[in-house]
């Protein structure tokens, strides 16, 4: 037994994952469960609201704040699993950001289609003058089409052929955060509690990733 593994069973904590590796297996299931279920919830609630008549006096500016924060929420969740994983050796986790990832997409998708088809009714010319006048649409689409590449080379298939390419490409994650933020932060006229909010998580999410303080948490 190499050294040091016996004061290891006198500590119940640091190998309950192989004593009990059934429930570790199950609650890591519970969790993942979890996190489809949890970002299904928007588009499941939407659906009942526009249903049931619940999308209020506006239903388009509901639609359109409603996925918007969905896309942002799942971004910011999606860029929170690398360093809680690491910090809390948890390496199990790093499987959720693709999903996380990828609903963020999804949301930021539905949020554009909303703007454009049924606010903007397809009329490019009035959206291009849109654009050209709001910054807070210059910014809304700057993070889109930095969350495009992202989606398109999730794959399995994408990871390989760009090897460690694809590590660099899947940074500009951090650039479509930090412009989603400038976007929320643009667009709301006085209050800017909540896009500053988010504006702090994703800088300590950014700032988690620096060697030195990685390193300084772990080693606390
Ligand atoms: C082409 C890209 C985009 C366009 C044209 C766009 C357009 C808009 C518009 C018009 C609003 C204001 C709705 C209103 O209050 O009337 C809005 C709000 C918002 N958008 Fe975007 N957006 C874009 C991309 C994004 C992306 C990529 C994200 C997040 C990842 C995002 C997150 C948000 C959030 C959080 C809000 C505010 C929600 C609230 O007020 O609670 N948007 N967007």
């Amino acid at each position: 037994m190499p050294s040091g593994e016996g004061a290891d069973q006198t500590s119940p904590h640091r190998h309950s994952h192989v004593r009990h590796p059934a429930r570790h297996e199950r609650s890591r299931a519970v969790i993942q469960v979890a996190v489809h279920a949890g970002a299904i919830v928007p588009l499941s609630w939407l659906t009942v609201d526009a249903l049931t008549g619940g999308l209020t006096a506006n239903p388009i500016q509901a639609i359109t704040t409603r996925t918007g924060t969905a896309a942002l929420v799942c971004l910011v969740l999606s860029l929170a699993v690398t360093p809680l994983s690491g910090i809390g050796r948890q390496a199990w986790m790093v499987p959720l950001r693709r999903p996380l990832g990828l609903y963020a997409f999804f949301y930021a998708s539905l949020h554009m289609a909303t703007f454009a088809g049924l606010d903007y009714g397809l009329d490019w010319r009035l959206i291009w003058n849109t654009v050209l006048e709001k910054r807070y649409i210059v910014a809304g689409t700057g993070a889109f089409v930095s969350m495009l590449p992202l989606a398109l080379t999730s794959t399995r298939g994408w990871q390989r052929r760009l090897g460690p390419r694809w590590r660099k490409l899947h940074r500009l994650a951090y650039l479509a955060a930090i412009l989603a933020v400038i976007h929320f932060l643009w667009l709301v006229k006085a209050d800017i509690r909540q896009p500053l909010a988010y504006g702090v998580g994703v800088a300590a999410l950014l700032a988690l990733r620096l060697p030195v303080v990685r390193g300084r948490l772990r080693s606390w």
